[in-house]
């Protein structure tokens, strides 16, 4: 039977105040401290943006080592693709992404991803080709696990703030915490078998595409 009482048709937000969302309300009502939520997402973020560039160039120095740059590559566009989803929520909520790049850097979520050898990111350039030669692939492949490690204690940390309290941030945390998971294992198993020999499958099979994000992109999975 229609209800004709329309329950839903107002609510504490006036009409037609663009001031207020409900959609921020709603979530509020149901126990999520919104202001919190907007930090830790523009910190998750940083994390996100600032992995997608040291994983460029890690998977440079993974140099020689193709099945590992392919896999590397998947993680790097991959930590792109949650940049780009979770971004627009933080405006939804209200919030914005720091207007300085380099604000956004330092509140990253996880540490800096910085090439073995490197000196922290600081290796003194001499000249212009004055490049690191010295990074091992389980060096790097160790930087990448512990990266995916940081990703997943992120997410799984906006899972928890969202779960049954704003389905739509934790539709978005849950997809990329998917896409961590995946990532993490994929690390063990080539670690594993680089630096100790040991086999530890991940269950991992290529993409179907360079950094396919089937979880944040909602494209198909591998599965013919
Ligand atoms: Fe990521
Ligand atoms: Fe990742």
């Amino acid at each position: 039977m229609a209800d004709t009482a329309k329950p839903h048709a107002q609510g504490r937000v006036p009409h037609g105040d663009l001031t207020q969302r409900v959609g921020v309300e709603q979530i509020s009502a149901r126990g999520v401290d919104v202001d919190t939520l907007i930090e830790k997402l523009v910190d998750a973020a940083g994390a996100e943006f600032t992995t997608y560039y040291y994983y460029t160039i890690l998977r440079m120095y993974l140099a020689g080592e193709e099945d590992y740059k392919e896999i590397c590559e998947d993680a790097r566009l991959e930590d792109r693709a949650h940049f780009e989803l979770i971004t627009p929520r933080i405006y939804e909520l209200g919030g914005t992404i720091p207007y300085d790049i380099r604000t956004l850097a330092d509140r990253a979520g996880c540490p800096d991803a910085y090439l073995p050898g490197s000196s922290n990111g600081q290796h003194a350039m001499a000249n212009p080709r004055d490049i690191v030669t010295n990074a091992s692939a389980a060096q790097i492949l160790e930087v990448l696990l512990e990266a995916e490690r940081c990703a997943i204690r992120t997410w799984s940390e906006v899972c928890d703030l969202t779960f049954g309290k704003d389905p739509r941030t934790y539709d978005m945390a849950m997809r990329i915490l998917n896409e961590e998971v995946e990532h993490e294992a994929w690390f063990i198993e080539l670690l594993s078998k680089e630096r100790d020999g040991v086999s530890r499958p991940s269950g991992h099979f290529r993409r179907g595409a360079p950094g396919d994000a089937p979880y944040s992109k909602n494209h198909g999975f591998y599965n013919p």
